[in-house]
């Protein structure tokens, strides 16, 4: 869903490769800089195929240059947003919303746990230097699949010293979330942005923990599930549609492209306003949303179309509540 409300317009820089697919674009802003807090986003909008769409992307560092900087994962299977901005080259002319901060850093705090996986390094890397620029007390822990898949190692061996933890699943490493949390002070926090079995994981062991829940923040990227990401079949009887998913589409942007009413928000997986009841499935459904209970989940009653999808087979739903 496109927003009109405050486009901004803003030109590409520059951008480096920190990785073999994780790419730093560096966004100098027509008009004012608006200083972005850690966990802030820009919204930015790109062409899927041939029709614009938006992309959130976190905002790295503090940008005290008053450039916005944004580091993408060119992903193989993704609905084409990273292929989008992979494609532009210095100079290119772009539009954005934000800073939006919607992952916010709560300040003065007695201890911080950060825990990234991934990708999900781009707002917890922010969090971590502000954070120990800020004198305060913090770890963090950043898994990856391989150490060529690290970004920002280097600066944070250099800010953090021993209080960074690297995991790389190439060397069977695994993160102790729950050897993580048994270590933090009482009245700390914790932070978690990576994929959706991580963030699984953290709300497990922060709840075996019996610490507050609030005192747990985090946010997902809806890239990532249990099973393969393969196409697959939507049917609306109510609507007499029968519309295919492809690999690289969500079903929330292919019922809109088959002019099906969405509500949406965070596109994410968090808010759960794009969720619709599901009727009959010849599959499994790979929930992949952060919004829905283990229990909710695992009763198939709904799920959140704009992450979550059919590992192969057909899928069948109600929309009662929208409009065809
Ligand atoms: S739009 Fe927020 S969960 Fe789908």
């Amino acid at each position: 869903m496109l927003q009109a409300v405050d486009q901004r317009t803003a030109r590409l820089r520059a951008t480096t490769d920190l990785t073999p697919d994780i790419r730093l674009f560096e966004i100098e802003p027509d008009g004012a800089f608006v200083p972005p807090p850690p966990g802030s986003h820009l919204d930015i909008r790109v062409r899927i195929g041939d029709r614009p769409d938006l992309r959130s992307y976190s905002i790295v560092g503090p940008c005290a240059d008053g450039l916005y900087r944004i580091a993408v994962k060119l992903l193989p299977h993704s609905r084409g947003g990273s292929a989008w901005m992979w494609s532009l080259t210095p100079g290119a002319r772009l539009s954005f919303t934000g800073p939006h901060d919607t992952f916010p850093l709560g300040t003065g705090r007695p201890d911080y746990l950060l825990v990234a996986g991934g990708i999900g390094i781009t707002p917890i890397y922010t969090m971590a230097t502000a954070l120990a620029r800020a004198g305060a007390t913090l770890r963090l822990v950043y898994a990856a699949r391989r150490a060529c898949d690290l970004a920002f190692a280097g600066e944070l061996r250099e800010i953090l010293g021993e209080r960074l933890t690297i995991v790389t699943s190439e060397t069977g490493g695994r993160v102790d979330l729950a050897a993580g949390i048994a270590a933090l002070a009482p009245d700390g926090e914790l932070y978690v942005c990576g994929p959706i079995g991580m963030l699984e994981a953290a709300k497990h062991a922060w709840q075996a923990s019996g610490r507050p829940p609030e005192k747990l923040r985090f946010e997902t990227f809806g890239s990532s599930g249990r099973f393969a990401t393969v196409p697959f079949t939507v049917r609306i009887p109510r609507l007499g549609l029968e519309i295919a998913v492809p690999e690289n589409r969500t079903m929330l942007d292919s019922l809109e492209a088959a002019g099906v009413a969405m509500i949406s928000d965070c596109r994410k997986g968090e808010c759960g306003l794009c969720a619709l009841p599901i009727l009959a499935v010849d599959g499994v459904v790979d929930h992949r949303d952060v919004f829905f209970s283990d229990v909710e989940k695992a009763a198939d009653a709904k799920l959140c179309t704009c992450v979550s999808r059919v590992a192969g087979g057909t899928i069948t739903i109600d929309t009662a509540d929208r409009e065809g």
